[in-house]
This record gives structure tokens, C-alpha cells and sequence, in this order.
């Protein structure tokens, strides 16, 4: 190995101890603020095993491979632009509709050309909750026709974004936002990108029969329904209903009048230990003057 490698090497290696070290952190909201900040990529060997540690693979989806590294973008509480790793623990206010979405390592699905769409669904594994999750899957998302751009997302220069054209744009499902009940236990809320079968450039998934139904959608079924292969990437985060009044594990106490979070149900002094948020971003650059 060149001592140049290796020197990058020992520089990652540090990068990720450092990580490691601040993750394991147990201050509240530091975890999710940083893995949303750092905006370093996933290989898809670590989306994988995040499925399998999460239950979601198989409770959810019986086997997942990713092909590609897939990525939301969501402003977080403090207004900042963070990314969605696997995992991320996210209010219900920052569970809103991302921003942006998009991959890396897309050259390494099957069957992909520069014309090629993809269909983006969003759903609750959990509803109505973690204990009984008799309406699993219930479907938040579900739109086809999403393209390719050659921009680079704002927040990870290494992936290129997803975008529905304006034209093409017909969501089968319009979003509804997360809204998961007070103390139903953690919800783990899941995005999924496939690759369209063309049928579908011209015509909304009801040609092949699908139903508008979004409680109890069995995803077996519905590849099947609509001939579609496996998902080439996804990822997830995870909403504990038990926490600050049902609205999800908060980063930061929401003081501004009209911030997010859908009311004032965020109990007195919680997280008000959460250090600056120039930590987090320290740590980012960081990890950035490392790479
Ligand atoms: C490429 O995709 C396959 C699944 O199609 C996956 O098993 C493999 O880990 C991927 N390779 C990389 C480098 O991501
Ligand atoms: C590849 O794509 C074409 C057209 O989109 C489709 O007909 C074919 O079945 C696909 N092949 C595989 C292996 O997915
Ligand atoms: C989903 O299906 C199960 C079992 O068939 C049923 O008990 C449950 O009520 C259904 N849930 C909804 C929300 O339709
Ligand atoms: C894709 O866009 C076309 C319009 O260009 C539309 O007719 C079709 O329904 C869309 N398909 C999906 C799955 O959204």
C-alpha cells in the first residue's frame, strides 16, 4: 500500500473513531443533529445492516441489497439543511417532505440508462402503533416518474439528486405527513426507490389495478402488482411518539413562535442541555478537512 493510502487511511480511520466517539455521546438530541449534519455518505453495506438491526428487514421488507446509497434532505428544527442517514430519529416537524432526495453509486444498478425513472414511496411500519401494528404498511408517499439531474445534491457534492419533473409530476399518493399518535412506541418510518417499468412513463400505477387504499398495503403484492423489481436503495428514520409530548425526539427546544412541531405540548427543560450547535458543525468540518 502507498504511505499516501495509508495516511488517508489512518485520516478515515480517525474520521470515524471521532464519529463513533461523539455518537456514543448520550446528551439528547446530539445523535440525530449530527448524523444529520455531518453529511458524509453511507456505503450500502452499512444501509443494509441498519435495515437488519432496525427489525425492518425482514419485519417490514423481507430483504433488502441496496444498490445505491439513497438520500433525504430535511430541515431540521433549527433550520438548518441536514441529511437522512438510516436510522435518523427525527420530530414530526422534521419528518416533513424533504426537500431533496437523492443517490449515489447509481452505476452499479442493473438495468439503469440515462432515461430511466423511478418510482419513491414513503410509509409507516408502525401504525397505528409499535405494539399492535395491525395497518402496517401504511402508506405516507407514493410517486412514479422521478428523474435523474445532473446536479449534485446541496448537502453531499459525492450524490446526484432524484427531481419529478413538473410535467411528469402525479403523485399516486400525495404526501401526508407523518402524524403518529402520542406514546404509540417508536414509529419507523421508511423511503424506498425502485426503478419504474416504462409502462408507467405514460400511465399512473391504476392501469395495472392499484388501489388508492393506504392502510394494510402488503408490498409483496404490490411488486408484484406493478412488475417491479427490488429496491435499488432505501432508508429510513424513526419518530418516538414517547417523547416530547408525541412530537418525536426533539434536538432543541422550540421557542419560536410558529416553529414547527404542531404545538406547545413540548415539555418544560427538555433538552435544554443540548450543547451549541456549533459543535455539531465543528465536527462536520472536521470531518470534511479530513476527507
Ligand atoms: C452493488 O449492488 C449490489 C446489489 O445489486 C450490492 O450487493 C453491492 O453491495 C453493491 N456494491 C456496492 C459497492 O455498493
Ligand atoms: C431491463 O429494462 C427493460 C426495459 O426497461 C425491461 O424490459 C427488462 O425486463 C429489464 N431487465 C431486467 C433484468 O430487469
Ligand atoms: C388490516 O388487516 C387486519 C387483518 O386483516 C385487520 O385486522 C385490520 O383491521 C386492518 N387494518 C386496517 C387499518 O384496515
Ligand atoms: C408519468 O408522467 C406522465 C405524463 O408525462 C403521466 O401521464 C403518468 O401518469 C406519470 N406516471 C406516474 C407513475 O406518475
Amino acid at each position: 500500500m502507498l504511505p499516501s493510502m495509508h495516511r488517508l487511511l489512518g485520516a478515515a480511520l480517525s474520521a470515524s473513531a471521532l464519529l463513533q466517539t461523539a455518537t456514543a455521546d448520550d446528551r439528547p438530541g446530539l445523535n440525530r443533529r449530527q448524523s444529520g449534519l455531518n453529511a458524509a455518505s453511507v456505503s450500502t453495506a452499512d444501509f443494509k445492516s441498519r435495515f437488519e438491526e432496525s427489525g425492518i428487514v425482514p419485519e417490514v421488507i423481507a430483504a433488502l441489497d441496496p444498490a445505491v446509497s439513497f438520500y433525504a434532505a430535511y430541515q431540521s428544527d433549527s433550520g438548518q439543511d441536514a441529511l437522512l442517514v438510516p436510522g435518523s430519529s427525527l420530530t414530526v416537524a422534521e419528518a416533513n417532505f424533504p426537500f431533496e432526495f437523492s443517490v449515489e453509486n447509481l452505476n452499479n444498478a442493473t438495468n439503469i440508462t440515462s432515461t430511466t425513472r423511478y418510482l419513491i414511496y414513503l410509509l409507516d411500519a408502525d401504525a397505528p402503533s409499535r405494539d399492535d401494528p395491525n395497518a402496517r404498511n401504511l402508506r405516507h408517499y407514493l410517486a412514479g416518474n422521478y428523474t435523474i439531474s445532473s446536479t449534485t445534491s446541496s448537502l453531499l457534492p459525492t450524490a446526484q439528486r432524484l427531481f419529478l419533473p413538473t410535467a411528469n409530476a402525479n403523485p399516486f399518493t400525495q404526501f401526508q405527513p407523518p402524524a403518529p399518535a402520542p406514546n404509540t412506541g417508536v414509529h419507523r418510518f421508511v423511503y424506498a426507490l425502485y426503478t419504474q417499468p416504462p409502462n408507467f412513463n405514460t400511465a399512473n400505477f391504476d392501469i395495472v389495478g392499484m388501489s388508492t387504499e393506504t392502510s394494510n398495503w402488503s408490498l409483496p403484492d404490490w411488486r408484484m402488482q406493478l412488475g417491479l423489481g427490488p429496491a435499488i436503495g432505501a432508508t429510513f428514520f424513526s419518530i418516538d411518539t414517547g417523547a416530547n409530548g408525541g412530537q418525536g425526539t426533539s434536538g432543541n427546544v422550540d421557542t419560536q413562535a410558529g416553529g414547527g412541531g404542531g404545538g406547545g405540548a413540548t415539555p418544560a427543560g427538555a433538552d435544554a442541555n443540548v450543547p451549541p450547535y456549533a459543535y455539531a458543525l465543528a465536527l462536520a468540518g472536521t470531518l470534511l478537512a479530513l476527507m
